[in-house]
């Protein structure tokens, strides 16, 4: 697999300061990424709403499997299963495309996505979607954004295990709802979620995972990326990865 770049997906990588050593495009004669086998009008949230959800981790799941769109929607709005939701602003849905080939799943909305309901809008989100340009891909298109988390831990502690828990059957259901040919899982919580191991991503990268049957790919947050520039380049190589995996779909 390779991907052709026009120069507007260079400039794209360049911001994320991923460096493609390629000929000039005129000249340009084998693929620009390594084959996948050797790659190894944003509005505040309503209030939420207490809808019913039993509480208990025993019988919810059941509950929230059998749930449409709109009433998983209202179902993470008036979440109370867990303590985060006594210092949310807001739960933390999801965006995008409710028919996407991709499904992004990041770790736990901070400060700004609380702010306003919507996931990776701060720097952490600049950076992911310029990612996604560069795939010709955005946020509205074939793309859903979600969080393992639904809403933010106070201080951006990191998540209980037990709150983690409590939100991976929304997630489950947003999986089962969407069917999306790959899955992009960006961050330590998000690997917990899915994958339910404690291994460390730079172990979990560079190969496929699956996630109900739908091919998982694991690679750095993005404020992973934004803390080490240097990994950049890793983290492309499993976007192309994931790209691959999606077209094979
Ligand atoms: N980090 C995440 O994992 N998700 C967000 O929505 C924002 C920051």
């Amino acid at each position: 697999m390779s991907l052709d770049l026009d120069e507007r997906q260079r400039a794209m990588l360049g911001e994320m300061g991923v460096r493609l050593f390629q000929p000039p495009l005129a000249t340009r004669a084998s693929p620009v990424v390594a084959p996948v086998q050797a790659a190894v009008a944003m509005a505040p949230a309503a209030r939420p709403v207490p809808v019913a959800v039993p509480a208990s981790l025993r019988e919810r799941p059941a509950a929230v499997a059998a749930m449409d769109w709109p009433a998983l929607r209202e179902a993470v709005a008036g979440c109370q299963a867990c303590r985060l939701c006594n210092s949310r602003s807001n739960a933390v849905f999801g965006v995008g495309d409710e028919q996407a080939d991709w499904l992004i799943v990041g770790d736990a909305p901070d400060e700004y996505e609380d702010g306003l309901g919507e996931p990776f809008v701060g720097q952490a989100g600049k950076l992911l979607d310029n990612m996604l340009r560069a795939l010709q891909l955005d946020r509205h298109n074939k793309v859903f954004i979600a969080n393992a988390l639904k809403c933010r831990p106070p201080d951006n502690r990191n998540p209980e295990p037990e709150e983690v828990a409590q939100c991976e059957p929304f997630l489950r259901r947003q999986v089962e709802l969407l069917q999306p040919k790959i899955v992009l899982a960006m961050g330590r919580f998000a690997v917990q979620s899915l994958l339910q191991t404690n291994e460390p991503i730079g172990k979990l990268r560079g190969r496929q995972h699956s996630y109900q049957g739908v091919p998982v790919v694991v690679t750095y947050h993005p404020e992973h990326l934004l803390r080490n520039p240097s990994t950049k380049a890793a983290a492309w190589a499993d976007l192309c990865m994931a790209a691959a995996l999606m077209r094979q779909g």
